[in-house]
């Protein structure tokens, strides 16, 4: 079903003006089906920006709609949890679940148009035959322990472009793995898109803003910290070159009985190949982490060197 669409065509959304009064902040419009999606974009003109996400939002997401804002006259955001990205056994069925909420943040950042449709309407035949192939870049780090995870991200990355028809598409910087793979299939497969990186959104105490931060409690959202304080760590660290970096960060880590260290790793931030041991400049500093039953991840940019 259609919610409030507006008459042809819709137009862009209006700039911001700090002057004026604060008018409650529109609604999006939100759609379920292909049909209804196609209907609403083909009445937009100017320029659009998709943001893709599982729902859960918290301010990490709201500032890539924020950005997404500043870069197109009509944003859309979608809000799917995605099956083919969870293996048997991960947390699909339990992953937190809330689009009211979800849609009231997103009208106070100024989204458009929100689509959200079920398994049945993004995979009419079921599971997909055919499907990205996310090559090496896969298999390592997050894929060395969900080895079909990017496939799935990657399928359904492309079939959201295809429907949604976007100018520029913005991913954060926390996934970095999962943004090194959407950039690559966008280059490879000749996908006519703009990808926009957007920084990591930290709590005031330092721990990246997840969907999955829910899961921890008390005690585990103390242990948590020890990931972004090994991030820290290693930037103190960056002058004495890689090696001292990760054991920087690694002593940090095992301090914290709280964290089961999963992999911690300096790679380059495109092909994220481990970088050798006397490299020098940027470098991305890539963490995962079981805190209790929660898998964490989380990351920096470093500028290497090293003083003789
Ligand atoms: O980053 C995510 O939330 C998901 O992997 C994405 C990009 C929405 C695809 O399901």
């Amino acid at each position: 079903m259609l919610d409030a669409v507006a008459e042809t065509p819709v137009p862009a959304h209006p700039a911001a003006d700090d002057d004026a009064p604060a008018a409650p902040a529109p609604s999006p419009v939100l759609v379920r089906t292909r049909a209804d999606l196609r209907e609403v974009l083909d009445r937009q003109r100017g320029t659009r920006a998709v943001v893709m996400t599982m729902g859960a939002l918290h301010e990490g997401h709201l500032d890539l709609v924020r950005e997404a804002r500043r870069r197109a006259d009509h944003v859309v955001v979608t809000i799917f949890v995605n099956p083919l990205q969870f293996a048997p056994g991960e947390d699909l069925d339990a992953y937190p679940r809330d689009l009211e909420a979800d849609l009231a943040k997103l009208a106070e950042v100024g989204a458009d148009v929100v689509f959200a449709p079920d398994p049945e309407t993004m995979y009419p035949n079921g599971d997909p035959r055919v499907r990205v192939e996310p090559g090496p870049l896969a298999a390592v780090l997050e894929g060395a322990t969900r080895p079909t995870h990017f496939a799935g991200v990657l399928t359904v990355v492309l079939k959201l472009l295809h429907l949604t028809r976007p100018h520029v598409a913005l991913f954060g910087q926390k996934d970095a793995q999962q943004l090194a793979l959407v950039r690559a299939m966008v280059r490879d497969l000749d996908v006519d898109v703009e990808v926009v990186g957007v920084p990591i959104r930290r709590e005031p105490d330092g721990l990246a803003m997840s969907s999955r931060n829910a899961y921890l409690s008390g005690t585990d959202r103390a242990a948590a910290l020890a990931l972004s304080g090994a991030l820290d760590a290693a930037r103190g660290a960056a002058g004495a070159g890689a090696e001292q970096v990760l054991a920087a960060a690694r002593e940090r880590l095992v301090a914290e009985p709280g964290v089961r260290l999963d992999y911690l790793e300096l790679v380059d931030p495109e092909t994220m190949e481990a970088v050798p041991a006397d490299a020098s400049g940027p470098a991305l500093l890539v963490v995962a982490a079981w805190v209790g039953t929660t898998r964490l991840i989380d990351n920096t940019i470093l500028d290497l060197w090293k003083d003789e």
